[in-house]
């Protein structure tokens, strides 16, 4: 999430800046670290700022739905979303990840009205039951499956639909190829993380989840935002996406449950 965030951080600083995310610039100042051991240059910043502009663009078109909703902002890190996205005041945000990240983002991003950090683990199933069911509630995880087992990462989606009854889910995965190919990403080698979880297509979410239905579900290279970033890798991502296993090695994917909202 250091790497996330420094992504961001070099981002906002480009000529052609993504997310102009002057959020996670001060956060960078204010954190006491080696950024240059995140592997993030400014040629790499892109892949990462366009998958947060992608999940901004999709949380806006919920909460322009939905201007009384709740916000599990699952796996958040250090990302800025609820500050730079800033929701109307019937939006209630969470943003949850572990206690440790919690207390570095409280450091360093102010509180606001209906807002709360939570600080647990999302496999835990504790900290949902202490949210407020009622509204349409949209699940985020960005960045967030390819750590969590299967086993887990299932179990807390199912929690998801069956606590708050009608709303979405929307996160990024891997699939298995990029699951089994770990070590050739050098920002999860160098971070010290394990990825576990690939997700192959809709159907690992449908047959396992019950009650979703497929809204969106795409390869990053397909996405509206894959168009922002330089010629040169929208090249690589157009040869890359000629092979069925590179095509979709990151994708994104967007499901509704319950009634139709
Ligand atoms: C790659 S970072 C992405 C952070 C942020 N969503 C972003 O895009 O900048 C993955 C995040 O998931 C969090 N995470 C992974 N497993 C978790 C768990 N079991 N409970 C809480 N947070 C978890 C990590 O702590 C980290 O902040």
């Amino acid at each position: 999430m250091l790497a996330t965030l420094y992504a961001k951080a070099v981002d906002a600083d480009a000529p052609r800046s993504i997310l102009r995310d002057e959020y996670a610039k001060a956060a960078v100042a204010r954190i006491d670290y080696d950024w240059d051991a995140t592997t993030i240059t400014p040629r790499r910043a892109p892949s990462v700022a366009i998958r947060t502009a992608h999940f901004d663009n999709w949380t806006r078109q919920f909460l322009t739905a939905h201007d009384e909703a709740t916000v599990l902002h699952v796996g958040c890190g250090l990302d800025a979303r609820v500050y730079r996205l800033d929701p109307p005041a019937g939006v209630r945000w969470y943003d949850i990840d572990y206690p440790d990240v919690i207390g570095l983002r409280e450091r360093v991003y102010p509180g606001r009205d209906n807002y709360r950090m939570v600080p647990a683990s999302v496999t835990d199933p504790h900290w949902l039951a202490e949210i407020p069911a009622g509204r349409p509630t949209l699940f985020i995880g960005e960045g967030l499956t390819m750590y969590l087992t299967k086993d887990d990462g299932l179990a807390l989606l199912r929690r998801v639909v069956d606590r708050f009854g009608v709303g979405e889910l929307q996160f990024d995965a891997f699939n298995t190829f990029g699951i089994r190919t770990q070590v050739i990403n050098s920002v999860v080698r160098r971070s010290g993380s394990r990825l576990h979880w690939g997700i192959n297509g809709p159907d690992d979410i449908i047959d396992e989840v019950p009650g979703v239905r497929l809204l969106v579900w795409q390869s990053v290279f397909d996405s509206d935002t894959f168009a922002l970033v330089s010629p040169s890798v929208r090249w690589m991502g157009r040869v890359m996406a000629a092979v069925p296993a590179l095509r979709t090695m990151a994708q994104y994917h967007r499901y509704a449950f319950g009634r139709e909202c």
